[in-house]
């Protein structure tokens, strides 16, 4: 994701107290992210042997839900991220990830529902029912990875807490803890990180909730221990380290909308046919790949979820 700088940290407008701590910690975070490899190489050294250090899942590959590419390597899944609760570089996710704990783990599932919950990680998703499944991950920034996930439908454990009728959203919060996240010791981003769907984008059994990525747990960096993935959607609604999942009757705000509203809206739909503000989104780039390709409509998944949209302007709610 590109913050805006133009506007928020020149310091040549009149700034707001909060605007000039949030333009210090920015300032502060990316000195910092810059000496970091310095101190810590480990992307130097990073391969795709390093997955055997990640503890292994069962899953099959549910071949009808997977696009047919073959997978980015597991070292540029999981050293070119974007999670800024470690960091605004690409590599800084991978880097500096190592102290957080993603275990014991529960997430709260409340709201408008008749079953609201603490859930411990391992019952809501019990390791016997994971797929596999083979998106690909569109981000925002034009580019864009095959990542071979594993999880289980979001609406297995959406369908548990029994949403009520008046339930028309749902809001996803990540976890906060400053003292594992050095990102969120700077006032970058309204922590904690915030999403959220329509209940029928979130019903859809394209979406999914992932703990794993290439037969291995999620690691730091990617998410874990689970996170969203929403394949026809631009990759920063796929929020990670999940720890809340809320029923709502109100539109949610996603915390790149509350950053730059104009910039990122609630869908976050891929559209090459609705540029950035300040770029195009007709094409992309495969990571590791050299040409440009051109970007599909709901990242090619126009006549699965064509439907939710037929009354939207997508310009509008972009
Ligand atoms: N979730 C949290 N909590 N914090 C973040 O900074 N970045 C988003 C999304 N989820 C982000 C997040 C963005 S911009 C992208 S592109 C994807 O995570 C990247 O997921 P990946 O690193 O697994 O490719």
């Amino acid at each position: 994701m590109l913050i805006k700088n133009k506007e928020r940290y020149t310091g040549r407008e009149i700034t707001s107290e909060k605007d000039y701590m949030r333009r210090r910690d920015f300032l502060k975070l990316s000195a910092w992210t810059l000496t970091a490899p310095a101190l810590a190489p480990v992307r130097l050294f990073a391969s795709d042997e390093d997955k055997n250090k990640y503890t292994a899942l069962n899953a099959v590959r549910n071949k009808a839900m997977s696009i047919g590419e073959k997978p980015n390597s597991w070292t540029e899944i999981t050293t070119y991220n974007n999670f800024y609760e470690f960091g605004t570089d690409k590599s800084a996710p991978s880097r500096n990830s190592r102290a957080f704990k993603p275990r014991p783990w529960s997430v709260a599932i409340d709201g408008l529902c008749d079953k609201p919950g603490h859930y411990q990680l391992e019952d809501l998703i019990p390791a016997k029912k994971l797929e596999e499944r083979v998106y690909s991950l569109r981000c925002v920034e034009a580019w864009s990875m095959v990542i071979p996930w594993i999880g289980v439908p979001l609406k297995n454990i959406l369908l548990k807490a029994q949403p009520r009728s008046t339930a028309r959203f749902v809001e996803f919060t990540s976890v906060y803890r400053p003292s594992e996240m050095p990102g969120q010791r700077a006032h970058i981003l309204d922590w904690p990180y915030m999403e959220g769907l329509r209940l029928d984008e979130a019903l859809h059994p394209l979406t999914f909730l992932a703990v794993g990525v290439y037969g291995r747990v999620l690691p730091n960096q990617n998410g874990a221990p689970l996170r969203l993935v929403v394949p026809w959607k631009y990759g920063f609604k796929s929020i990670k380290s999940i720890v809340r999942i809320r029923f709502t009757d109100t539109m949610p705000v996603s915390t790149w909308q509350r950053l730059a509203p104009g910039e990122y809206g609630f869908y976050a739909n891929v559209n090459p046919e609705v540029d950035h503000p300040r770029w195009s989104q007709r094409r992309e780039r495969r990571i590791g790949t050299f040409f440009k390709r051109e970007t599909q409509l709901f990242n090619g998944y126009a006549d699965e979820v064509g439907a939710l949209y037929k009354n939207l302007d997508l310009e509008k709610w972009y």
